[in-house]
């Protein structure tokens, strides 16, 4: 039974105590942005519900500035709410077109929609291969700025574990047929004015290619500062990328890598150590390991600027139990990673003495 109200976007609804905010508005039949529930993981929150909190207070939920996230903040008596509007959730068969290299431990898939999937830049997809359970990427553009309307990039890490594995090329070859549901998520692109600010690590840099060439296009007013961070610097594949915004007049991008020394233009450690002062009036896109996540975000709510972050899971939390007792069974390592010869970046990589 009701015994307070919510309004989420103006709508006025009936809501009970200790009940989530998105439990609340779905049982009044209203759409909030999430991600598929069976997803969700417990203990890495997928940032996808994240909704401004504008009056009055809920329980919990992970707060960051104004916002929480609905699917674990609890009704705690009337609040007002509001959330941007995200485009449907839709299913499309799909299939394998290509797979390219993109460093040793990266490759690029690219897969042909049967139905165009409406995605805003920043949002993701699910792909599933037959009965295997699905697991959530970020749709991109491929690293030279181009897009057929129904033609979805990814970039998959090689992975034991993983929905790909190790070589997926050779375990799906074009043709392979994909389900894919989607998009969910809210970190995507919104119309604004102020500087965007930009970061990724390892495969994070998928959905922020997608919002900086969106932005490029659609708002070129906007200044973009990107900051593109790997463990490994041979695992820095954007280079095509940087080509693309150093012509869109991008000047400010940095690239770190937080293992061994990289060699400059590439700075010495983790991207949250390279951030530019932030600003009230910067937005800021966070995608990538969930700790740098959650640490740009709190720096961002700190400097009073908005931010949406897109976490993705790192690879232990990625496997299921049965494949982590198999992998730890079987006593398979990963195999050293073969060194690519290193190449010279553009100059919109702002070059620096050695540390
Ligand atoms: S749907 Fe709320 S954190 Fe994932």
């Amino acid at each position: 039974m009701a015994n307070t109200f919510l309004t989420i976007n103006s709508t006025r609804i009936a809501a009970r105590n200790g009940e989530t905010v998105l439990a609340a508005a779905e049982a009044a039949g209203l759409r909030l942005p999430k991600d598929d529930p069976a997803l969700c993981q417990h203990d890495t929150p997928c940032e996808s519900c994240r909704i401004r909190l504008d009056h009055g207070a809920v329980e919990g939920g992970e707060p960051i500035g104004h916002t929480v996230l609905a699917c674990r903040a609890r009704v705690s008596g009337e609040a007002t709410l509001s959330t941007d509007p995200v485009p449907r959730e839709m299913k499309s068969a799909a299939e394998v077109v290509a797979w390219r290299t993109l460093s040793a431990e990266i490759v690029e898939l690219v897969l042909r929609v049967e139905k165009p999937v409406p995605y805003l830049p920043g949002q993701h997809v699910t792909l599933a291969f037959g009965k295997s359970a699905p697991r959530r990427f970020t749709p991109t553009l491929s690293l030279d700025g181009l897009r057929e309307l129904d033609t979805l990039h990814f970039h998959i890490r090689r992975r034991e574990g993983g929905l790909f594995g190790t070589k997926p090329e050779e375990r799906f070859r074009p043709g392979a047929r994909v389900k894919l549901a989607g998009p969910y998520g809210n970190s995507h692109l919104r119309q604004g004015d102020g500087r965007l600010v930009l970061v990724s690590s390892g495969t994070g840099f998928s959905a922020i290619w997608s919002i900086a060439v969106a932005a490029r296009l659609g708002q070129p007013h906007r200044p973009v500062h990107l900051i593109a961070s790997a463990h490994d610097p041979r695992d820095l594949y954007m280079r095509p990328a940087l080509e693309w915004l150093a012509r869109q007049g991008v000047e400010n991008v940095t690239l770190t890598a937080s293992g061994a020394h990289p060699l400059p233009p590439v700075r010495h450690g983790r991207a949250t150590a390279h951030l530019p002062a932030l600003m009230p009036s910067d937005t800021v896109h966070v995608a990538g390991h969930p700790g740098l996540v959650r640490a740009v975000m709190l720096a961002a709510a700190k400097a009073g600027a908005t931010a949406y972050g897109v976490p993705h899971a790192p690879a232990q939390e990625e496997e299921g139990v049965v494949e982590r007792i198999a992998r730890y069974l079987s006593g398979s390592k990963k195999a050293p990673a073969p060194v690519p010869a290193p190449q010279p970046l553009p100059a919109n990589v702002r070059q620096i003495r050695p540390v």
